[in-house]
Protein backbone atom coordinates (compact mmCIF):
# COMPACT_ATOMS: atom_id res chain seq x y z
CA UNK A 1 0.00 0.00 0.00
CA UNK A 2 2.75 2.42 0.84
CA UNK A 3 4.27 2.05 -2.46
CA UNK A 4 1.27 4.44 -3.81
CA UNK A 5 3.58 7.42 -2.17
CA UNK A 6 5.75 9.39 -3.44
CA UNK A 7 8.54 11.47 -2.05
CA UNK A 8 8.20 14.74 -0.01
CA UNK A 9 10.21 17.45 -1.41
CA UNK A 10 12.35 19.20 1.01
CA UNK A 11 10.87 21.54 3.47
CA UNK A 12 12.26 24.96 2.51
CA UNK A 13 12.85 26.50 6.05
CA UNK A 14 14.08 22.89 7.27
CA UNK A 15 16.37 22.38 3.86
CA UNK A 16 17.87 25.53 4.85
CA UNK A 17 19.06 23.88 8.33
CA UNK A 18 20.61 21.06 6.78
CA UNK A 19 22.74 22.64 4.30
CA UNK A 20 23.84 25.08 6.38
CA UNK A 21 24.67 21.93 8.70
CA UNK A 22 26.91 20.54 6.25
CA UNK A 23 28.75 23.30 5.07
CA UNK A 24 31.94 23.40 6.56
CA UNK A 25 33.39 27.26 5.61
CA UNK A 26 34.33 29.17 8.62
CA UNK A 27 32.78 31.77 7.24
CA UNK A 28 29.17 30.45 7.14
CA UNK A 29 26.20 31.84 8.36
CA UNK A 30 22.50 30.72 8.85
CA UNK A 31 20.25 33.76 8.59
CA UNK A 32 17.80 30.37 7.53
CA UNK A 33 15.79 28.68 10.41
CA UNK A 34 13.29 31.13 12.49
CA UNK A 35 14.80 30.54 16.14
CA UNK A 36 16.16 33.66 18.51
CA UNK A 37 20.19 33.62 19.11
CA UNK A 38 22.05 34.95 21.41
CA UNK A 39 25.25 36.63 21.28
CA UNK A 40 26.83 33.64 21.30
CA UNK A 41 24.93 32.53 18.42
CA UNK A 42 23.06 29.55 20.57
CA UNK A 43 19.13 29.50 21.04
CA UNK A 44 19.25 30.06 24.77
CA UNK A 45 16.94 29.04 28.15
CA UNK A 46 15.65 31.64 29.42
CA UNK A 47 17.00 31.60 33.57
CA UNK A 48 13.12 31.55 34.64
CA UNK A 49 12.23 29.22 32.48
CA UNK A 50 15.21 26.65 33.60
CA UNK A 51 14.34 27.00 37.72
CA UNK A 52 10.23 26.93 36.47
CA UNK A 53 11.16 23.83 34.96
CA UNK A 54 13.54 21.94 37.74
CA UNK A 55 10.90 23.56 40.71
CA UNK A 56 8.36 22.03 38.90
CA UNK A 57 9.96 18.43 38.27
CA UNK A 58 11.33 18.31 42.04
CA UNK A 59 8.14 18.67 43.13
CA UNK A 60 5.59 16.62 40.65
CA UNK A 61 4.55 13.93 42.22
CA UNK A 62 2.15 12.64 39.26
CA UNK A 63 2.01 12.48 35.65
CA UNK A 64 -1.88 11.39 34.73
CA UNK A 65 -3.66 13.05 32.66
CA UNK A 66 -4.75 16.64 32.46
CA UNK A 67 -7.78 17.64 30.02
CA UNK A 68 -8.14 17.99 26.03
CA UNK A 69 -8.80 21.54 26.53
CA UNK A 70 -4.66 21.26 29.27
CA UNK A 71 -3.61 23.48 31.72
CA UNK A 72 -6.67 25.56 33.62
CA UNK A 73 -3.73 27.58 35.32
CA UNK A 74 -1.47 28.14 32.34
CA UNK A 75 -4.86 29.10 29.82
CA UNK A 76 -5.71 31.66 32.13
CA UNK A 77 -2.16 33.31 32.67
CA UNK A 78 -1.31 33.11 29.26
CA UNK A 79 -4.73 34.78 28.07
CA UNK A 80 -4.19 37.69 30.61
CA UNK A 81 -1.06 38.00 29.32
CA UNK A 82 -2.20 38.25 25.65
CA UNK A 83 -5.45 40.13 26.56
CA UNK A 84 -4.68 42.26 29.41
CA UNK A 85 -5.04 41.73 32.92
CA UNK A 86 -9.07 43.39 32.48
CA UNK A 87 -9.43 40.46 29.32
CA UNK A 88 -10.09 43.14 27.28
CA UNK A 89 -13.43 43.52 29.21
CA UNK A 90 -14.26 40.08 27.78
CA UNK A 91 -14.31 37.91 31.11
CA UNK A 92 -17.09 35.29 30.95
CA UNK A 93 -16.79 35.42 26.93
CA UNK A 94 -13.67 33.36 26.64
CA UNK A 95 -13.21 29.76 25.58
CA UNK A 96 -9.40 28.29 26.29
CA UNK A 97 -7.72 25.41 25.23
CA UNK A 98 -4.05 24.36 25.48
CA UNK A 99 -2.59 23.39 22.25
CA UNK A 100 0.71 21.72 20.71
CA UNK A 101 2.48 25.40 20.51
CA UNK A 102 1.19 27.80 18.06
CA UNK A 103 0.91 25.39 15.28
CA UNK A 104 -1.40 23.30 17.26
CA UNK A 105 -3.83 26.37 17.98
CA UNK A 106 -4.17 27.15 14.31
CA UNK A 107 -4.66 23.81 13.90
CA UNK A 108 -7.55 23.69 16.69
CA UNK A 109 -9.03 26.79 15.76
CA UNK A 110 -8.73 25.79 12.14
CA UNK A 111 -10.95 22.77 13.37
CA UNK A 112 -13.33 24.83 15.20
CA UNK A 113 -13.94 27.08 11.81
CA UNK A 114 -14.95 23.99 9.89
CA UNK A 115 -17.00 22.73 12.35
CA UNK A 116 -19.29 26.20 13.00
CA UNK A 117 -19.06 27.03 9.03
CA UNK A 118 -18.09 23.80 6.79
CA UNK A 119 -15.41 25.45 4.02
CA UNK A 120 -15.23 28.64 4.84
CA UNK A 121 -12.72 30.92 3.16
CA UNK A 122 -9.51 32.31 5.53
CA UNK A 123 -7.73 35.04 4.03
CA UNK A 124 -4.02 35.10 4.66
CA UNK A 125 -1.99 37.80 3.78
CA UNK A 126 0.16 37.91 0.64
CA UNK A 127 2.85 37.09 1.47
CA UNK A 128 2.50 34.34 5.29
CA UNK A 129 4.40 32.26 7.12
CA UNK A 130 4.25 28.76 5.00
CA UNK A 131 3.26 26.43 7.23
CA UNK A 132 -0.44 28.89 7.56
CA UNK A 133 -1.39 27.01 4.39
CA UNK A 134 -1.64 23.48 5.50
CA UNK A 135 -2.28 24.04 8.61
CA UNK A 136 -5.54 25.82 8.09
CA UNK A 137 -6.26 24.01 4.79
CA UNK A 138 -5.85 20.99 6.48
CA UNK A 139 -8.90 21.25 8.22
CA UNK A 140 -10.88 22.07 5.10
CA UNK A 141 -10.65 25.37 5.19
CA UNK A 142 -10.55 27.24 2.02
CA UNK A 143 -7.52 29.71 1.46
CA UNK A 144 -7.16 33.06 -0.29
CA UNK A 145 -4.96 36.19 0.16
CA UNK A 146 -5.23 39.93 0.45
CA UNK A 147 -2.37 42.06 -0.22
CA UNK A 148 0.01 43.05 2.60
CA UNK A 149 3.57 43.87 1.53
CA UNK A 150 5.05 45.51 -1.78
CA UNK A 151 8.52 43.73 -2.37
CA UNK A 152 9.07 47.18 -5.20
CA UNK A 153 8.84 49.20 -2.42
CA UNK A 154 9.94 47.11 0.81
CA UNK A 155 6.81 48.83 2.89
CA UNK A 156 3.39 47.86 3.65
CA UNK A 157 0.69 47.69 0.99
CA UNK A 158 -1.76 49.38 3.12
CA UNK A 159 -3.72 50.50 0.13
CA UNK A 160 -4.23 47.09 -0.81
CA UNK A 161 -5.01 45.22 2.37
CA UNK A 162 -7.90 47.53 3.24
CA UNK A 163 -9.68 47.63 -0.14
CA UNK A 164 -9.51 43.95 -0.26
CA UNK A 165 -10.88 43.28 3.59
CA UNK A 166 -13.58 46.07 2.93
CA UNK A 167 -14.99 43.82 0.14
CA UNK A 168 -14.91 40.64 1.56
CA UNK A 169 -18.04 38.68 1.96
CA UNK A 170 -20.11 38.81 5.59
CA UNK A 171 -18.37 35.79 7.73
CA UNK A 172 -14.99 35.08 6.08
CA UNK A 173 -12.40 34.61 7.98
CA UNK A 174 -9.36 37.21 8.25
CA UNK A 175 -5.55 35.36 9.47
CA UNK A 176 -3.79 38.44 10.84
CA UNK A 177 -0.11 38.52 12.26
CA UNK A 178 -0.46 40.36 15.79
CA UNK A 179 3.11 41.60 15.92
CA UNK A 180 6.63 40.88 14.05
CA UNK A 181 4.78 39.52 10.44
CA UNK A 182 6.75 36.37 8.94
CA UNK A 183 8.35 36.61 6.79
CA UNK A 184 8.75 40.39 6.28
CA UNK A 185 8.54 41.68 9.77
CA UNK A 186 6.09 45.14 8.48
CA UNK A 187 3.88 45.30 10.81
CA UNK A 188 1.08 47.91 11.20
CA UNK A 189 1.36 50.92 13.34
CA UNK A 190 -1.89 51.73 15.77
CA UNK A 191 -3.50 54.51 13.07
CA UNK A 192 -3.96 51.60 10.73
CA UNK A 193 -4.69 48.60 13.48
CA UNK A 194 -7.44 50.47 14.55
CA UNK A 195 -8.66 51.04 10.83
CA UNK A 196 -8.47 47.19 10.07
CA UNK A 197 -10.86 46.55 13.04
CA UNK A 198 -13.14 49.02 11.65
CA UNK A 199 -12.94 47.22 8.44
CA UNK A 200 -13.63 43.91 10.15
CA UNK A 201 -16.02 45.28 12.52
CA UNK A 202 -17.92 46.96 9.63
CA UNK A 203 -18.02 43.33 7.34
CA UNK A 204 -18.42 41.31 10.36
CA UNK A 205 -15.57 39.74 9.08
CA UNK A 206 -13.89 36.87 11.74
CA UNK A 207 -10.43 38.19 12.83
CA UNK A 208 -7.71 35.09 13.67
CA UNK A 209 -4.83 36.61 15.41
CA UNK A 210 -1.64 34.87 14.97
CA UNK A 211 1.08 35.69 17.82
CA UNK A 212 3.96 33.88 17.78
CA UNK A 213 6.63 36.73 19.37
CA UNK A 214 4.89 38.32 21.87
CA UNK A 215 7.29 40.55 23.49
CA UNK A 216 9.62 40.17 20.92
CA UNK A 217 8.45 43.42 18.91
CA UNK A 218 8.26 46.44 21.22
CA UNK A 219 7.40 44.66 24.75
CA UNK A 220 4.44 42.57 25.68
CA UNK A 221 1.96 45.54 26.12
CA UNK A 222 2.67 47.31 22.69
CA UNK A 223 3.03 44.25 21.08
CA UNK A 224 -0.11 43.24 22.38
CA UNK A 225 -2.09 46.05 21.17
CA UNK A 226 -3.33 44.27 17.93
CA UNK A 227 -5.45 41.85 19.87
CA UNK A 228 -6.64 44.06 22.46
CA UNK A 229 -7.92 46.63 19.89
CA UNK A 230 -9.93 43.52 17.93
CA UNK A 231 -11.28 41.87 20.82
CA UNK A 232 -13.23 45.69 21.76
CA UNK A 233 -14.27 45.83 18.42
CA UNK A 234 -15.53 42.89 17.29
CA UNK A 235 -17.44 39.89 18.73
CA UNK A 236 -15.70 37.14 17.72
CA UNK A 237 -12.03 36.69 18.08
CA UNK A 238 -9.76 33.65 17.60
CA UNK A 239 -5.89 33.90 18.83
CA UNK A 240 -3.64 31.31 18.66
CA UNK A 241 -0.68 32.35 20.77
CA UNK A 242 2.98 30.12 20.98
CA UNK A 243 4.97 30.43 23.62
CA UNK A 244 8.07 29.06 21.49
CA UNK A 245 10.14 31.67 21.23
CA UNK A 246 9.30 34.41 24.16
CA UNK A 247 9.98 31.52 26.59
CA UNK A 248 12.52 29.46 24.63
CA UNK A 249 10.27 26.55 24.77
CA UNK A 250 10.18 25.49 21.24
CA UNK A 251 10.63 21.97 21.52
CA UNK A 252 7.95 21.35 24.32
CA UNK A 253 4.87 22.21 21.95
CA UNK A 254 3.13 25.05 24.33
CA UNK A 255 0.78 27.06 23.07
CA UNK A 256 -3.02 28.44 23.04
CA UNK A 257 -6.24 28.84 21.09
CA UNK A 258 -7.98 31.85 22.81
CA UNK A 259 -11.79 32.22 21.48
CA UNK A 260 -13.73 35.41 22.26
CA UNK A 261 -17.30 34.55 22.04
CA UNK A 262 -20.79 36.41 21.44
CA UNK A 263 -21.62 35.95 25.51
CA UNK A 264 -20.89 33.64 28.03
CA UNK A 265 -23.74 30.44 26.76
CA UNK A 266 -21.46 30.69 23.80
CA UNK A 267 -18.53 30.30 25.72
CA UNK A 268 -19.38 27.85 27.17
CA UNK A 269 -20.61 25.60 23.59
CA UNK A 270 -17.23 26.57 22.40
CA UNK A 271 -15.26 25.24 25.03
CA UNK A 272 -17.06 21.97 24.58
CA UNK A 273 -15.96 21.73 20.91
CA UNK A 274 -12.60 22.48 21.30
CA UNK A 275 -12.19 19.61 24.04
CA UNK A 276 -13.74 17.54 21.66
CA UNK A 277 -11.80 18.66 18.32
CA UNK A 278 -8.80 18.01 20.51
CA UNK A 279 -9.60 14.33 21.44
CA UNK A 280 -9.48 13.81 17.67
CA UNK A 281 -6.43 15.67 17.29
CA UNK A 282 -4.20 15.06 19.82
CA UNK A 283 -6.49 14.14 22.93
CA UNK A 284 -4.05 16.19 25.16
CA UNK A 285 -1.74 18.62 24.66
CA UNK A 286 1.55 17.91 26.12
CA UNK A 287 2.10 19.33 30.05
CA UNK A 288 5.51 20.32 31.11
CA UNK A 289 5.85 23.55 28.77
CA UNK A 290 2.86 25.19 29.88
CA UNK A 291 3.33 24.19 33.45
CA UNK A 292 6.14 25.55 33.00
CA UNK A 293 4.98 28.94 31.64
CA UNK A 294 2.04 28.69 34.37
CA UNK A 295 4.59 28.89 37.10
CA UNK A 296 7.10 31.67 35.33
CA UNK A 297 4.26 33.89 35.24
CA UNK A 298 2.29 33.04 38.60
CA UNK A 299 5.38 33.73 40.44
CA UNK A 300 6.53 37.00 40.66
CA UNK A 301 10.31 36.82 40.85
CA UNK A 302 9.95 34.51 38.10
CA UNK A 303 7.93 36.40 35.56
CA UNK A 304 10.40 39.51 36.35
CA UNK A 305 13.49 38.04 35.20
CA UNK A 306 11.76 36.40 32.56
CA UNK A 307 10.81 40.06 31.67
CA UNK A 308 13.97 41.39 31.85
CA UNK A 309 15.60 38.65 29.44
CA UNK A 310 12.55 38.82 27.00
CA UNK A 311 12.92 42.89 26.65
CA UNK A 312 16.67 42.26 26.43
CA UNK A 313 16.14 39.70 23.39
CA UNK A 314 13.47 42.46 21.39
CA UNK A 315 16.29 44.83 22.17
CA UNK A 316 18.94 42.70 20.79
CA UNK A 317 16.88 42.07 17.96
CA UNK A 318 16.07 45.57 17.17
CA UNK A 319 19.82 46.93 17.63
CA UNK A 320 20.54 44.36 14.87
CA UNK A 321 18.09 45.53 12.65
CA UNK A 322 19.93 49.05 12.85
CA UNK A 323 23.60 47.46 12.81
CA UNK A 324 22.28 45.42 9.43
CA UNK A 325 20.58 48.57 7.91
CA UNK A 326 23.11 50.96 8.71
CA UNK A 327 26.04 48.70 7.01
CA UNK A 328 24.09 47.66 4.03
CA UNK A 329 22.91 50.98 3.27
CA UNK A 330 27.11 52.16 3.23
CA UNK A 331 28.10 48.80 1.23
CA UNK A 332 25.10 49.37 -1.62
CA UNK A 333 24.74 52.94 -1.97
CA UNK A 334 21.12 52.00 -1.00
CA UNK A 335 18.67 53.19 1.92
CA UNK A 336 18.30 50.04 3.55
CA UNK A 337 16.39 52.36 6.77
CA UNK A 338 13.70 50.16 6.37
CA UNK A 339 14.59 47.46 8.34
CA UNK A 340 14.76 49.61 11.38
CA UNK A 341 11.42 50.55 10.97
CA UNK A 342 10.37 46.51 11.26
CA UNK A 343 9.79 44.30 13.98
CA UNK A 344 10.82 40.83 15.32
CA UNK A 345 13.15 38.12 13.39
CA UNK A 346 12.61 38.83 10.12
CA UNK A 347 13.16 40.95 7.27
CA UNK A 348 12.98 40.12 3.23
CA UNK A 349 15.63 41.50 1.32
CA UNK A 350 15.42 42.33 -2.34
CA UNK A 351 16.94 38.78 -4.08
CA UNK A 352 15.36 36.59 -6.38
CA UNK A 353 15.87 32.78 -5.90
CA UNK A 354 18.56 32.80 -8.08
CA UNK A 355 20.65 35.33 -6.43
CA UNK A 356 19.56 33.39 -2.79
CA UNK A 357 21.63 30.83 -4.82
CA UNK A 358 24.62 33.08 -5.10
CA UNK A 359 24.56 34.10 -1.97
CA UNK A 360 24.82 30.76 -0.44
CA UNK A 361 26.94 28.90 -2.90
CA UNK A 362 29.71 31.74 -3.23
CA UNK A 363 29.64 33.42 0.35
CA UNK A 364 28.01 30.74 2.62
CA UNK A 365 25.07 32.85 3.60
CA UNK A 366 22.30 30.64 4.12
CA UNK A 367 18.69 32.10 3.65
CA UNK A 368 15.32 31.35 3.04
CA UNK A 369 14.55 30.62 -1.15
CA UNK A 370 12.41 33.90 -0.54
CA UNK A 371 15.26 35.50 0.85
CA UNK A 372 13.76 36.11 4.73
CA UNK A 373 16.56 37.02 7.29
CA UNK A 374 16.63 35.54 10.55
CA UNK A 375 17.69 38.74 12.10
CA UNK A 376 19.01 37.29 15.36
CA UNK A 377 21.46 35.23 13.18
CA UNK A 378 23.45 38.49 12.56
CA UNK A 379 26.84 38.91 14.51
CA UNK A 380 28.31 42.22 14.92
CA UNK A 381 31.79 39.98 14.80
CA UNK A 382 30.83 39.58 11.09
CA UNK A 383 28.84 42.49 10.26
CA UNK A 384 31.15 43.10 7.48
CA UNK A 385 31.78 40.37 5.42
CA UNK A 386 27.85 39.82 5.97
CA UNK A 387 27.08 43.48 4.25
CA UNK A 388 29.79 43.28 1.92
CA UNK A 389 28.81 39.97 0.58
CA UNK A 390 24.82 40.69 0.59
CA UNK A 391 25.98 44.08 -1.89
CA UNK A 392 27.24 41.61 -4.57
CA UNK A 393 23.61 40.51 -5.25
CA UNK A 394 22.06 43.36 -3.85
CA UNK A 395 23.97 46.03 -5.71
CA UNK A 396 22.72 43.75 -9.15
C1 LIG B 1 3.80 33.25 12.27
C2 LIG B 1 3.95 32.00 13.07
N1 LIG B 1 2.86 31.46 13.61
C3 LIG B 1 2.93 30.34 14.35
C4 LIG B 1 4.13 29.70 14.57
C5 LIG B 1 4.09 28.43 15.36
O1 LIG B 1 4.97 28.28 16.35
P1 LIG B 1 5.05 26.96 17.22
O2 LIG B 1 4.09 25.95 16.68
O3 LIG B 1 6.44 26.48 17.09
O4 LIG B 1 4.68 27.37 18.60
C6 LIG B 1 5.30 30.24 14.01
C7 LIG B 1 6.59 29.56 14.19
O5 LIG B 1 7.54 29.75 13.49
C8 LIG B 1 5.20 31.42 13.24
O6 LIG B 1 6.27 31.99 12.70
Amino acid sequence: MLETLSPVPPDPILGVSAAFQKDTSPLKIDLGVGVYKDEAGKTPIPRAVKRAEQELLAAQTTKAYLSPVGHPGFNAQVAELTLGSDLAGRRGELALAQAPGGSGALRLGASLLQLARPGSTVHVSDPTWANHIPLLGGAGLKLATYPYYSAERNALDFEGMIQKLGALPEGDVVLLHACCHNPTGQDLDPTQWAAVAEVLARRRLIPFLDMAYHGLGEDLDRDAASVRLIAKAVPELLIAVSCSKNFGIYRERTGLLAVLCNGSTQAGIVTGHLGRAARTLWSMPPDLGAAIVDRVLSQPELRQDWMVELTHMAQRINGLRSLLADKLSAATDTDFGWIKQQRGMFSRLPLSPEQVARVRDQHHIYMTPDARINVAGVSPNSIEYLATSLATELRR
